[in-house]
């Protein structure tokens, strides 16, 4: 698999803004052999409730499907997690020496009674004490805003962490109204349409936003999330995080986060 040129053009846009958006990183054979993957999931889900997601309620379920760590039962999901590709892309817009998967979801927005992903930033679900990590976001579909495409507000990752959101429950509005209105006017969210195969990576700080699906298909989405190598556990109760067995203040470590890039 050959690297994905990234500028240094690039890695500013990403470490000022907090989000990118990279065009055709997977050929459309491999966008396929992860379409296949998720179909099979989302089967073996619904034969042997296998890679539940965290949260089943009817609420979140019409945010979206939800299947965590993918990789650790279909060979196709964990060849591309492990695909130097997207771990080296991680690497240099994170500028880290290296990068840990932290764990992968599949995240399928379904048709007909959808309801759009509020919006939130990802690292305060998450139990790191240092922030860094980045979510690579990968279109298996096209994506537009009738389907349900990722909106991001530029620069919001340097507002610093909030409370998190109830994904589930929470309204358009609920991040966004911890901020003064003054501030509020500020934010312009980008809406960011892009093919199959393209992607974007965000900051785990970043505010970002999905609206629901209104079209007659599902969207369908592959997202990793890397670390930077030396983040260190904070506990705080989480699917992946619980079954780390790390204490407080401990390096990230084991085969549950494979380094993926760097050394
Ligand atoms: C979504 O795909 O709807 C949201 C993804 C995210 O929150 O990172
Ligand atoms: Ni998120």
């Amino acid at each position: 698999m050959g690297e994905y040129p990234i500028t240094e053009e690039q890695v500013r846009f990403y470490q000022e803004n907090g989000y990118i958006r990279l065009e055709g990183v997977l050929t459309i054979q491999e966008v396929e052999a992860l379409r296949v993957a998720l179909d099979v999931a989302v089967e073996d889900r619904r034969r042997y409730d296998r890679n539940e997601g965290p949260r089943t309620d009817p609420g979140y379920a019409r945010v979206f499907l939800q299947m965590v760590n993918l990789w650790e039962h279909y060979p196709a999901v964990r060849a591309y997690v492990q695909n130097p590709r997207i771990g080296e892309i991680a690497r240099r817009l994170a500028r880290a020496r290296s990068v840990r998967l932290w764990h992968d979801h599949a995240l399928i927005k379904y048709p007909k009674d959808s309801k759009p992903t509020v919006w939130h930033q990802d690292w305060v679900y998450w139990p790191m004490r240092e922030t860094g990590a980045l979510s690579c976001w990968m279109a298996l579909d096209d994506v537009t805003v009738k389907n349900g495409c990722m909106s991001f507000i530029p620069g919001s990752h340097r507002l610093g962490p909030r409370d998190p959101i109830d994904l589930g429950n929470a309204t358009e509005e609920t991040l966004l109204e911890m901020f003064p209105l003054e501030e509020r006017k500020r934010f312009t969210p980008v809406a960011v349409e892009m093919k199959a195969g393209s992607c974007t990576f965000h900051d785990g700080l970043t505010f970002h936003y999905a609206g629901p699906n209104i079209t007659e298909s599902p969207r369908r989405a592959m997202v990793t999330i890397f670390m930077p190598g030396g983040t260190t556990y904070k506990k705080l109760e989480h699917l992946i995080g619980d079954r780390a067995g790390l204490s407080e203040g401990e390096e990230f470590h084991g085969p549950l986060f494979p380094v993926v890039a760097g050394e």
